[in-house]
């Protein structure tokens, strides 16, 4: 490993222009505008990870029996770089990014990606594409890194050789510039994870199975699904993408719950920032275990007063009301609570460089920790 702290991502010559760049921008809907150029490595059992290089974002060239195309030995992260009005560039916790990357590639049987060289890639490719993070406080550089088995072969075994790649993408947030409470439809059909399963992992194949149950979210009028454990069907776990939280009471008798991490639940980056900013402010905060008849109960006698969803893409999302099969029931009085309207001008507020970063959670990107001196 000792090849780490010496990689020298070189510079590339850019090929879009400023013009072009800003037109590409103008409204990057999730997933589609993405920057020019990726950061790629490769691992093999002789040589470990090695190849590390910075080239232009472009298509692959896979073999048809590439191991990660068939039996889906693939895991990846998400993470943001946001630009502060005074045009510095941060990155929101790469280092916790690159712990959850590790642990998911552990239970894929995939080589650990080490922290220090998650963290060097990241810094590398945010400052070679730093011009496409915009000016806009509402629009932030996504990046993508992934790790699949690369190796041709289709014998049912961890794969031999594996392939690194980081992508960023311009993004504004994930339900649109602004957002507003969501609709959520509680399934008691489809589950997401299964004891002892993949949950906690950010795997590619935790992701195909949702898109069933999102559409039929989708035909009932609502935005996302809410996920309940796969035993009892009852406990709530997670809502799409992103971990629950629950504000029972109100001003200052106002407590908050997140459900447990009980290995079906991917252990969010959002959700452990928030444990620590409520407790921070003050507030009472708990992981609690909550079952669908509770959340329903809590919401009809008024004891919970609020409910939210967080994780990268989305920031914070209030949850106005929640349907099931057997009725539907609004949270509060349906509109955004004021726990959790503070709680996101806070997360945003940091993210965005305006407020104090008590937790040192922003990592800077410029050019001393991308490796090099400025050479343009
Ligand atoms: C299933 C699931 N839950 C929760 C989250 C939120 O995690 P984070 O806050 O690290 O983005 C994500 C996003 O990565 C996710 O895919």
């Amino acid at each position: 490993m000792s090849f780490i702290g010496g990689i020298d991502f070189r510079p590339l010559q850019s090929r879009i222009s400023a013009q072009e760049r800003a037109a590409r921008c103008a409204s990057p809907a999730f997933g589609h505008v993405f920057t020019e150029h990726m950061v790629s490595m490769s691992w093999s059992r002789e040589l470990g990870w090695n190849k590390p290089e910075l080239v232009p974002y472009g298509p692959l060239e896979l073999d048809p029996a590439t191991v990660g195309l068939h039996y889906g030995q693939v895991v990846f992260e998400g993470l943001k770089a946001f630009r502060t009005d005074d045009d510095r560039i941060f990155v929101f916790r790469p280092e916790a990014h690159a712990r959850r990357f590790r642990r998911s590639a552990q239970r894929l049987m995939i080589p650990e990606f080490p922290d220090e060289l998650f963290v060097r890639a990241v810094d590398a490719l945010v400052y070679e594409d730093r011009a496409w993070i915009p000016d806009d406080p509402n629009v932030s550089l996504y990046l993508r890194p992934i790790l699949f088995a690369s190796e041709a072969a289709l014998a049912l075994r961890p794969a031999h050789e594996y392939r690194f790649l980081l992508m960023a993408f311009v993004t504004e947030g994930f339900f649109g510039q602004v957002p507003r409470p969501l609709t959520v439809w509680a399934t008691t059909e489809y589950s997401r994870a299964a004891t002892g399963g993949t949950g906690e992992s950010k795997c590619a194949g935790n992701y195909a199975g949702t898109y069933l149950a999102q559409e039929q979210a989708a035909r009932e009028g609502c935005d996302q699904v809410v996920w309940l454990d796969s035993v009892e069907r009852r406990w709530v776990e997670e809502l799409g993408g992103m971990n629950l939280f629950f504000v029972h009471g109100r001003g200052d008798r106002a407590r908050l719950t997140t459900p447990p991490l009980t290995g079906t639940l991917l252990p969010g980056v959002t959700r452990d920032a928030l444990l620590v900013l409520a407790a921070d402010l003050g507030l009472a905060v708990t992981e609690e275990p909550i079952t669908l008849d509770q959340w329903r109960r809590g919401c009809l006698d008024g004891e919970i007063s609020e409910a939210f969803a967080c994780g990268t893409a989305a920031g914070i999302s209030s949850i106005g009301t929640v349907r099931t099969a057997s009725g539907s029931w609004n949270v509060g009085d349906g509109a955004e609570g004021a726990v959790t309207a503070q709680l996101s001008r806070l997360l945003l507020g940091i993210r965005r460089g305006e407020l104090p970063d008590p937790h040192h959670w922003m990592h800077p990107v410029g050019p001393a920790v991308a490796g090099r001196r400025e050479q343009r």
